[in-house]
């Protein structure tokens, strides 16, 4: 259980970037944040992760308070894929990159191995793993992201825009990929993201804008609320946008096969 409480953070004295906002997120859960650019999603991820410090309010996770005596412990409990692929690779190869956080775990070399192989094949990219960063492109390097941070086997994964770079076929491949592990392992997943489309298949999506929470609730009951999207900034994909067209429309609306036919291809997506 993920417990924020009346949270406020500022880079500096000009502009709170987060605005005190105040949300839950259940353990086991797959919840969507959103936001348009600059909205303070990142920031947040940061908060959770204790790489910045809040100005006042709480994060509480798995019973521990956020602060310096409990913070190690807590980052053993969060990983996180962060937005630019670029600043995480640390490895030389692929192979030692996914490796990174497991040597650090002082895990047996035999189980290395085998999570490492495990999870590249996973992502996609089991025959990468003697490449070296600056042979892939960004989708990959985001990939081995991904798989690096979930062969950590933390209760808790943050992935901050972490399909930002993979073409429509990744994107749902990585979607799909999370739905499993939510279901299987029981991982928290929180993916930050602006694509309504990729949040509409989380158990919960939260909706910030400039530091606040302007919306949250189930996908597929907040998604229909067109003000709210508007006033998100959210690009809405053009499947949700026939979709609310019809319900706007006396007669199309009545249609209850059409309605439900483009409901299935929304969720599709
Ligand atoms: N290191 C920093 N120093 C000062 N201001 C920052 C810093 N990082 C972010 N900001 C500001 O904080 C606000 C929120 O940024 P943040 O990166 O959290 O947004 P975001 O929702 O993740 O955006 P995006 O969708 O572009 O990734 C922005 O106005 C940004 O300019
Ligand atoms: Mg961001």
């Amino acid at each position: 259980m993920i417990k924020v409480e009346n949270l406020k953070f500022q880079y500096d004295d000009k502009k709170e970037v987060i605005q005190d906002i105040s949300f839950s997120i259940p353990k086991g859960s797959w919840v969507s944040i959103l936001g348009h650019n600059g909205s303070g999603k990142s920031t947040l991820a940061k908060l959770l992760i204790g790489l910045v410090k809040a100005e006042s309010g709480t994060i509480e996770i798995d019973g521990l308070l956020m602060n310096e005596e409990n913070i190690n412990e807590i980052r053993k409990k969060v990983g996180i894929v962060f937005q630019n692929p670029d600043n995480q690779f640390v490895g030389v190869t692929v192979r030692h990159d996914i490796a990174f956080g497991l040597e650090n775990l002082r895990l047996p070399q035999e189980e290395i191995k085998k999570r490492v192989e495990h999870y590249a094949k996973l992502v996609g990219m089991g025959e990468y793993l003697y490449k070296e960063p600056q042979q892939l492109s960004g989708g990959q390097k985001q990939r081995v992201a991904i798989a690096g941070a979930l062969a950590m086997h933390k209760d808790i994964i943050i992935f901050d825009e972490a399909t930002s770079m993979l073409d429509p076929e990744g994107v749902r491949e990585v979607s799909q990929l999370i739905k499993q592990l939510n279901e299987t392992t029981k991982q928290t997943i929180i993916t930050i993201t602006h694509d309504l489309d990729f949040a509409l298949k989380s158990d919960y999506a939260i909706i910030l804008k400039e530091g606040q929470i302007i919306g949250e609730g189930k996908p597929e009951e907040l998604f229909l609320n067109e003000e709210l999207l508007k006033s998100s900034n959210l690009t809405i994909p053009e499947g949700l946008r026939v979709y609310l067209d019809v319900l706007n429309d006396e007669k199309l609306k009545e249609n209850k096969r059409l309605v439900d036919e483009l409901w299935t291809f929304n969720l599709k997506m």
